[in-house]
């Protein structure tokens, strides 16, 4: 497994591999390693023959008081771990020198989509998705994937990187990776590993109150405001438990819904604080055709 470390390397090395006619396969990621992002790698060597993973702690993702210092870093261990599952061809984990040359501050251009990004995480980290989007579309410039990964978890930014692969004609096929849980139902995330034993045990709400809601959504229950009281409630009966948002949304447009219309596909999702770790969840449900 190659460790690259600049861009210009890593624009090289994919020229490279596309001249001997590899299918690239792209996972990017933060870092903080754990087994959502190993089936994300599972899936990219199902997709393509030559899997790229990049580990890059992204600061123009972070607002100013948000968790950019804390963010769980490890690059050794990530490698250790890539090693042990095997099928990684190369690490992409720039410095932020090389990656955004001058420093990020000096960043002039971005990539934004305000209509989507305004809902759910948008409202409460403003500057997020730009940054998201930015950074992604200079990894996929770096990187040169056929195809790239990424986990449903983050179903906003998922359904945000579609629209912009869509809306600039790139050449890039995105797969979304299913989310993977606990037993206990709380999805992996490298922020999971910034709770404390207490906080971590009643995170499991988050997984409760979004599949109770979409359950009940293709139960045939029709009433919004039946749901997300349902999910408020199961959140909150965590005493430890911030509530952001408990919201329904369209999953095409991410527009909250106003009435649940038979045959619509919508995304139950919540957002929690726990102390300084905010956490997000969702699922998707299909509104039963009467
Ligand atoms: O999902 C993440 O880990 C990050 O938002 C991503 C896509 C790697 C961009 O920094």
């Amino acid at each position: 497994m190659e460790i690259i470390k600049t861009v210009t390397e890593m624009q090289a090395y994919a020229d490279q591999k596309r001249a001997e006619g590899r299918i690239l396969g792209l996972v990017p990621t933060m870092g903080g390693l754990h087994e959502g992002h190993l089936s994300l790698v599972k899936l990219a060597k199902e997709e393509a023959d030559h899997v790229t993973v990049t580990i890059f702690v992204n600061p123009t993702q972070f607002g100013p008081n948000e968790d950019y210092e804390t963010y769980p870093r490890g690059l050794e261990r990530d490698c250790r771990l890539l090693e042990t599952i095997g099928g990684v061809s190369a690490v992409f984990a720039p410095d932020e020198a090389s990656f955004y040359p001058g420093g990020a501050d000096q960043q002039r251009v971005w990539v934004v989509c305000p209509e989507m990004s305004k809902y759910l995480c948008g409202k409460d980290r403003p500057g997020h998705f730009r940054g998201v989007l930015t950074v992604v579309l200079k990894l996929f410039a770096a990187c040169k994937p056929h195809v790239s990964v990424f986990g449903l978890k983050d179903i906003q930014q998922y359904i945000l990187l579609k629209r912009m692969i869509h809306d600039l004609s790139l050449n890039i096929r995105i797969v979304g990776g299913s989310i993977v849980r606990e037993p206990s139902g709380l999805a992996f995330s490298s922020r999971n590993e910034n709770l404390s034993s207490n906080e971590r045990s009643q995170a499991q709400v988050l997984s409760k109150a979004v599949i109770a809601a979409a359950d009940m959504i293709e139960l045939g229950e029709k009433s919004l405001e039946r749901l997300t009281a349902l999910m408020m409630n199961t959140i909150q009966s965590a005493s430890l438990a911030k509530l952001q948002y408990a919201e329904i949304v369209d999953a095409n447009t991410l527009h909250p819904v106003e009435k649940l219309i038979p045959g619509a596909r919508v995304i139950a999702a919540v957002a929690v604080y726990f102390g300084d770790v905010r956490l997000i969840d969702n699922a998707i449900a299909d509104v039963p055709v009467e």
